[in-house]
């Protein structure tokens, strides 16, 4: 008996009033659909099947490789959707179960998945629900006078009595495939959206005495995302989820309500999370490092040891026993070497930090590699850009770049070389030299006493 899955996503959900796909919305840095699909493939399922509409440009990146996929190309309801679901699925057996699911409904855990997959011999279908304190806006389950499900009834369609029920479809369900595929086929859209409706299959087959059963979930667990603001909420759980399980392994987070980390980073235990981070995209996190508070990372590494606090990385990659911040920017391709340091105020991009080098404030440095253990002074700006052509600027080891040197690339600056602050370096400076490019010096001695002198000549003319 194999077990195949099919997820609908190709509502248009008009209510997020967004021009991505619904099933696009991101969550902790995966699409609504990725979580559904993650949750879908604890499953071990011999097929999987993903239901998409108008958007299926938009939606299929978000698909892992190979996952099928089908068109629906208009959306005549959920019952329709499953229809089309089915024929996708190959070598379907009469016995085999099919699980649908909804591509909106991201917290669904993979315990519940699994027991609601888990149909007994006698079993026909089994479906999500739980009991929700404002059940507005789901399928309501009713149930007969001896408890039994005998039909799901949808909000709109509900009696005032049936509105009051509390118990509510979540809109995953496993279904066997010969019974699916006979109920589908007597569904009728005779209800206030005139639509395919998924649900009056359960009545379908609870009238013709199958058996049905409930599993229970959470409130949480069902939410489905329609709106804005229920996608904010979905967040807030999902995030909660990933800070609870980093902590168990050994994370330390001062604030797990002030942390943002989406679910495609890693951190290793042993790091140390401080309020007002935000790790995004195929961020790393070391033991030892400690981050925030305030920082943005996105695609980059954070390396055994190192501080990073105040700070927005994009595409950078802080080695170990780094310090950054505060109020540092690291763009695309900087790369921090061993003990290097980059401090406040530092902008730095495309940049090689080598072991021990130092930018400790005030500073651009882009298109550069920077030696190890050379020193780069307050003020120093490597001018990339002649608003033509971007150029390198290349700084030995054990360099010495004085305060304020303006390093107009493409500039070579040797080992052990210095620069004299306030230079404008446009050549190239030979290794264990010393470059000053600014005009001498000149005092004027008693200048203060000639000021005065001329101040007190001006008041007697008046
Ligand atoms: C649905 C259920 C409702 C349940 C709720 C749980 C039906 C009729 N109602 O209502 O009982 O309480 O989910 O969240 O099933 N879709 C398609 N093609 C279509 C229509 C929908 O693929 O033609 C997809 C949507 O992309 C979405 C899912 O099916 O992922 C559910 O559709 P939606 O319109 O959100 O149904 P609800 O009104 O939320
Ligand atoms: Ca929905």
């Amino acid at each position: 008996m194999a077990t195949h899955v099919i997820v609908l996503a190709a509502g248009e959900g008009k209510r997020m009033r967004s021009d991505l796909p619904k099933v696009a919305h991101p969550l902790a840095g995966v699409s609504l659909l990725g979580w559904v699909l993650g949750a879908a493939g604890s499953l071990g399922a011999d097929s999987t099947v993903v239901v998409v509409g108008q958007d299926e440009d938009q939606v299929r990146p978000l698909l892992p490789e190979g996952a099928r996929v089908t068109r629906q190309e208009e959306q005549l309801g959920t019952a329709h959707a499953t229809g089309i679901g089915v024929e996708a699925l190959e070598r379907i057996d009469p016995d085999d179960v099919v699980v649908v699911l909804y591509g909106d409904v991201p917290l669904l855990t993979p315990e519940t998945l699994r027991s609601l997959a888990s149909l007994g011999p006698e079993d026909t279908a089994r479906l999500v629900t739980a009991d929700l304190e404002d059940p507005t806006g789901y399928g309501r389950v009713i149930r007969d006078g001896n408890g039994r499900i005998a039909e799901v009834v949808e909000d709109r369609d509900c009696t005032p009595e049936q509105r009051e029920l509390t118990e509510v479809n979540a809109g995953i369900y496993a279904i066997r495939a010969g019974p699916l595929l006979e109920s589908l086929g007597k569904v009728d859209a005779e209800n206030s959206q005139g639509e395919y409706y998924l649900t009056d299959v359960v009545g379908i087959l609870a009238s013709k005495g199958d058996r049905l059963e409930a599993v229970k979930a959470s409130a949480e667990e069902v939410s489905g995302i329609n709106s804005q603001d229920q996608l904010a909420g979905a967040g807030r759980e999902l995030r909660r989820r990933i800070n609870y399980s980093l902590m168990e392994s050994g994370v330390w987070m001062l604030d797990p309500e002030r942390t943002y980390i989406d679910e495609t980073v890693t951190v290793e235990p042993g790091a140390r999370i401080y309020p007002g981070v935000h790790l995004e995209g195929s961020t790393t996190v070391a033991a030892g490092a400690t981050v925030g508070p305030e920082v943005f990372a996105v695609d980059s590494t954070i390396g055994a040891g190192s501080t990073v606090w105040y700070s927005v990385l994009r595409g950078a990659q802080v080695g170990e026993d780094c310090e950054v911040g505060p109020y540092a920017s690291l763009r695309p391709g900087t790369v921090l070497e061993r003990g290097s340091k980059i401090g406040t105020f530092v902008e730095a991009k495309n940049t090689v930090m080598g072991e021990g080098a130092k930018a400790n404030h005030l500073t651009y440095l882009g298109d550069a590699d920077v030696g190890a253990r050379s020193n780069i002074g307050a003020g120093v700006v490597t001018v990339n850009y002649d608003g033509v052509e971007k150029s390198r600027t290349e700084i030995g080891e054990d360099a010495f770049i004085g305060s304020d040197t303006m390093l107009v690339a493409p500039v070579r600056i040797g080992d052990r070389a210095s620069t004299g602050a306030g230079s404008v370096i446009t050549n190239d400076v030979p290794d264990d030299a010393l470059a000053i490019e600014r005009s001498e010096q000149k005092e004027i001695p008693g200048y203060s006493q000639r000021r005065e002198a001329r101040k007190a000549a001006k008041r007697a003319e008046d």
